[in-house]
């Protein structure tokens, strides 16, 4: 393994230090809860070494939202959907083995395989095209020895949502091929309306992964799962993680355990809020010339891009919008992308700080158009 540090960990806000950050529009969570908001305390735990799979509470409870055909059997919990990816990527591949992978994206599904010294094909979204999927292309691009086809939905860094023949014709591609088809689907419960089915439900050659690190506001208990319906690619799971940590940490998983029991009450007032923050920035968007974008229909990101045909000052924009207005966002370079483009969290601040924080937007570009 070759690691190396990614830009948007070197980078994130947690690192670089929230107290310097006024507008915090990095973010692709809702905002960080309390031990107490979820209505418990810790005080009585016994601190034993844990199911290795996981909390089997938990894993029921993620079971049932995963669909009919899913036991607790078929959910290994990780550490944080992050984990999971490294664990997924490190039993499925070796040096030299192929995969597709969409770009851009979420930072490990590419660099963990890249680490491993993966073989790596990219499967680009393209803001012209909506960052729609194409699966005939995905089609073109698996080879014989083709290890997995790694997807994203709701995407991130673009907040777009594959459709449900999107899913299907990559489940079959994955089929008939003989590779995997891995779903990170750790927004799938802030999609706009209704979720697309768990890829793992629909097969055995899929493999979703998720957290509650997102929806929940509780990434600092480093928790989430993947769901798996093949028994032997199961045991491998498991053991990369018995060789990584034994099991999860008990506390976490007592606290995710707890957070799922509140799920629908939370998943309730979650979505008002996102409602209420997309329409803040959608009515933002329209009332401006400066970014373009491709509408989202999930998570709490989105991905726009400087307006085609503006001369700017790439470096001298972010100066003045980190320096000068104490505004962040996640530049392109975190997702491997022309600095132009950067993504945009709207979830994260309190509505107050997400329209200021758009009005920073505005003003830094205005500032350093050349
Ligand atoms: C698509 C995607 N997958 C996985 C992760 C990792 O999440 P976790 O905090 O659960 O490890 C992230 C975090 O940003 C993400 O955006």
């Amino acid at each position: 393994m070759k690691y190396l540090r990614m830009p948007i960990e070197k980078e994130s806000p947690e690192q670089l230090g929230y107290d310097l950050i006024r507008y915090n529009l990095t973010e692709s969570s809702v905002r960080d809860r309390k031990i107490s908001d979820l209505g418990f305390t810790l005080e009585d735990m016994t601190l034993f070494y844990g199911d290795h799979a996981g909390h089997p509470g938990l894993r029921e409870k993620i079971a049932c939202i995963s669909g009919e055909n899913v036991t607790p059997d078929e959910v290994l919990i990780t550490a944080g959907a992050a984990g999971a990816l490294f664990i997924i990527a490190t039993s499925l591949l070796e040096q030299g083995d192929h995969l597709v992978v969409e770009k851009p994206n979420y930072s490990t599904n590419i660099e963990t395989p890249r680490a491993i010294g993966a073989d790596i094909s990219f499967l680009d979204l393209v803001f012209e095209e909506g960052f729609a999927l194409d699966t005939s292309r995905i089609a073109s691009m698996i080879r014989p020895e083709t290890k997995y086809v790694s997807l994203t939905s709701p995407h991130n860094p673009t907040g777009t949502v594959m459709t449900i023949d999107d899913l299907k014709n990559a489940i079959d591609l994955a089929e008939q091929k003989g590779c995997r088809l891995l779903v990170d689907e750790t927004y799938r419960e802030m999609t706009f309306g209704e979720p697309l089915p768990v890829a793992a439900s629909l097969s055995k050659k899929a493999i979703s992964v998720s957290s509650l690190s997102k929806t929940y506001g509780i990434p600092g208990i480093r928790t989430g799962w993947i769901v798996c319906r093949d028994p032997e690619l199961m045991e491998t799971l498991l053991s990369a993680k018995e060789q990584i940590g034994i099991c999860g940490s008990v506390v976490d998983e007592e606290i995710a355990y707890r957070a799922l029991l509140g799920r629908e009450e939370w998943l309730k007032s979650n979505n008002l809020h996102i409602s209420e923050a997309f329409s803040i920035i959608k009515d933002w968007m329209e009332n401006q010339t400066e970014f373009q974008w491709v509408e989202p229909s999930g998570g709490v990101v989105c991905f726009p891009r400087i307006s085609s045909g503006l001369n700017m000052d790439m470096d001298l924009f972010y100066r003045i919008l980190n320096e000068k207005y104490g505004t962040y966002v996640g530049p392109g370079h975190w997702f491997e992308m022309p600095r132009r483009f950067m993504r945009v969290g709207y979830g994260w601040p309190h509505i107050p700080d997400l329209k200021e924080g758009l009005t920073n937007l505005t003003r830094a570009a205005r500032e350093a158009l050349k």
